[in-house]
């Protein structure tokens, strides 16, 4: 239940590295613990989100070695290599873990009993447990199986043809991750195209994957191997060092080896078109995950405007980008986003809130926000609401509010992004 006290900054100035990308590492752990061999994984994000993944899978028989490092050894058992976990499964507030996850269970011949913390279990589960059914899975729990504790009980998948009513990435994985276990062809096909970290891991282990647009399928039954690969910095732990940078004129920081996947990096191009001066170098172009070098100098900013058909590629940036809605010189909207409502919390509803404590002016729709910008922040207190990216994005208001922020309830930045302050500290000039 920590609080951070946060003063305001001149600029912001350096070179530093983010953690290793939240959902890479994910499924980093999922699929090398259903290929055959070993899988090393270098630049783990070694935080509390996937440590809850490892936890499962050691669980379920998995032997992981290197448990709170970044350099993780995986040793899988193959597609079906997972065995009944002795005890209710409790991923914590990872909603990946427990999507994914339930997805890799629908193909198991075992039970198993799969639960959260208060946040995660208020949160919607019938997205993938309604496809998942579809396929063959039993699957009970509260709100007919919309909410965990989730108990599900899998094996003899059938492959299907999902046209998913959102762009979700978590949706996607699942019903894949069950296609391994269905004979033939499993597809997927979005409304809008949603990370990709899946399809590009599951090819990388050997799977067959086909991508066609916004469909994409999956050979069931395949032959996955163990392999050795690099976890590149998060891009949406280096938007929140971005956006404060991006924000304070005179501020040039440089974000070393962060991930610049095209499903991800839609974040650096709004920046640039609200006049935030972007660079990369060092770019590593490759096929598993590219990265780069960042450099970020600050500016005076323009208004926001996103709508539906970018949202899902910048779903996790809206809190910092609402934080620099409310300095840029305008209107800004976000519309589209009602997805931020089932988040870590109610991403619309908390942002209103704490944003118009410090003083800006903010219109919470329904799906969506109105920021009228260019007001002064005013350092106040405001809380996490138990979510990790509401913590940082407030802790980002506070270096340009006058006076003192007291951001509440913060221990949630742990579940991605733990040296945080560190960061910050290590680049604010005061
Ligand atoms: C994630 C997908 C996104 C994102 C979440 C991580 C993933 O969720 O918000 O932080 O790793 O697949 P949705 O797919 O539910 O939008």
């Amino acid at each position: 239940m920590g609080n951070l006290k946060i003063k305001p900054v001149k600029r912001l100035e350096g070179k530093i590295k983010v953690p290793g990308d939240k959902s890479i590492s994910h499924r980093a752990v999922m699929i090398g613990a259903l290929a055959e061999g070993k899988t090393e994984v270098e630049g783990f994000l070694n935080a509390e989100d996937c440590l809850n993944t490892v936890r499962a899978f050691q669980s379920m028989g998995i032997k992981i070695e290197g448990m709170g490092s970044e350099r993780l050894s995986i040793f899988g058992q193959g597609l079906s290599g997972l065995s009944e976990p002795g005890d209710i499964l409790d991923v914590g507030n990872s909603g990946t873990t427990m999507r994914l996850l339930l997805g890799i269970l629908a193909g198991q011949n075992f039970s198993a009993i799969i639960t959260g913390d208060d946040s995660l279990r208020q949160r919607p589960m019938k997205r993938v447990t309604e496809p998942l059914k579809e396929m063959g899975a039993l699957i009970s729990g509260p709100d007919q199986g919309n909410l965990a504790p989730l108990t599900i009980r899998g094996g003899n998948l059938k492959p299907i043809n999902y046209h998913c009513p959102i762009p979700s990435a978590q949706v996607k994985s699942a019903i894949l991750l069950a296609g391994l276990y269905a004979e033939g062809e499993t597809s997927v096909t979005e409304p809008a195209k949603s990370r990709d970290h899946t399809e590009r891991m599951l090819k990388l282990f050997g799977a067959e994957v086909a991508v066609d647009g916004l469909r994409v399928s999956v050979r069931g039954k395949p032959k996955l191997t163990g392999q050795s690969l690099t976890v590149p910095g998060d891009i949406s732990s280096a938007s929140f060092i971005m956006v404060a940078a991006g924000m304070i004129p005179g501020s040039r920081v440089t974000i070393t080896d962060v991930g610049i996947n095209p499903t991800r990096k839609e974040i650096l191009k709004t920046l640039e078109t609200i006049g935030v001066k972007i660079s990369l170098s060092q770019v590593r172009e490759n096929l598993v995950e590219p990265m780069a070098d960042i450099t970020v100098e600050g500016n005076e900013l323009q208004p926001i405007d996103l709508d539906s058909e970018v949202i899902a590629r910048i779903i996790d940036e809206i809190p910092a980008i609402a934080v620099a809605a409310t300095v840029a010189k305008g209107r800004s909207q976000i519309r589209g986003a009602s997805e931020l409502r089932v988040k870590e919390t109610d991403r619309l509803r908390a942002l209103a809130t704490n944003l118009t404590k410090l003083g800006a002016r903010v219109e919470e729709g329904e799906d969506g926000l109105i920021i009228q910008g260019g007001r002064h922040l005013i350092g106040t207190e405001v809380d996490s609401f138990g979510d990790h990216r509401m913590a940082m994005a407030m802790a980002v208001a506070g270096l340009v509010a006058e006076g003192e922020t007291t951001v509440t309830n913060t221990d949630c930045i742990n579940t991605s992004f733990p040296k945080f302050m560190d960061t910050l500290e290590r680049i604010a000039v005061y």
